[in-house]
């Protein structure tokens, strides 16, 4: 059976994050990059993390309540709507998650697939009755950003996969997913990328802070 390794980058910023590129690498780094929906490239004239963050709760919500109709994706990925140049990936039959690097608490991803996904998708529906294909923490121990904090240093000493040629010398965190093995040649399976990352404010409270991603993989 021919096994497929479905990277998924997640781009490093301090206070959100999102998927950046999907890349097929099976056992070698072949490097097929696919891309979230509604995506916004770096270089577009258009770009902000804004344009490309999903966060839920709304900041400007008072109360630190998800609501039943939160919507899991962002409004411009609801649907299977992928920019010129950046288009969705194709295949994909085990997937690895990378993640950004160094955060004191790294929080917890939670990925979730479905081959029926509709706009109406609400993160609470999701996280509910949602296939769960992955839950691991942000930070999977090993990867690093090239800085001066000892644990920085300590990483960089430790044997490690290959990077890829946009990571630079740092070194994107990884969690795998595999995907159902009965996915259907020609279709459409979409991931929801969840990350949970409840904040504290003013010490003890808590708020609910959890950014996603949508993205599609084609089935070859
Ligand atoms: C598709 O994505 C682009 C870029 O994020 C966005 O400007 C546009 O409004 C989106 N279209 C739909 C129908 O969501």
């Amino acid at each position: 059976m021919k096994l497929y390794n479905l990277c998924i980058l997640v781009t490093s910023a301090v206070a959100h994050s999102w998927v950046e590129k999907a890349i097929l690498s099976a056992q070698e780094l072949t490097g097929l990059v696919g891309f979230p929906r509604g995506n916004v490239p770096r270089e577009s004239s258009l770009f902000s993390d804004d344009a490309m963050t999903n966060l839920l709760l709304p900041s400007v919500r008072k109360h630190n309540v998800l609501e039943e109709s939160d919507l899991i994706c962002k409004d411009t990925q609801s649907t299977y709507n992928y920019t010129n140049g950046s288009p969705a990936l194709q295949n994909g039959h085990v997937t690895k998650l990378h993640s950004t690097p160094n955060k004191a608490s790294s929080g917890l991803i939670s990925v979730y697939g479905t081959a029926n996904p509709q706009p109406s998708d609400t993160l609470r529906g999701v996280q509910e009755h949602g296939q769960l294909l992955s839950r691991a923490p942000f930070d999977d121990g090993t990867c690093y950003q090239i800085n001066n904090t000892p644990e920085s240093v300590r990483r960089r000493g430790l044997p490690q996969r290959r990077h890829w040629a946009f990571e630079g010398a740092d070194l994107w965190c990884t969690i795998a997913v595999h995907l159902p093995s009965d996915l259907r040649k020609g279709s459409t399976y979409t991931l929801y990328w969840v990350w949970d990352w409840p904040s504290s404010e003013g010490g003890h409270h808590m708020r609910t802070e959890i950014y996603t991603t949508c993205l599609d993989i084609l089935v070859e």
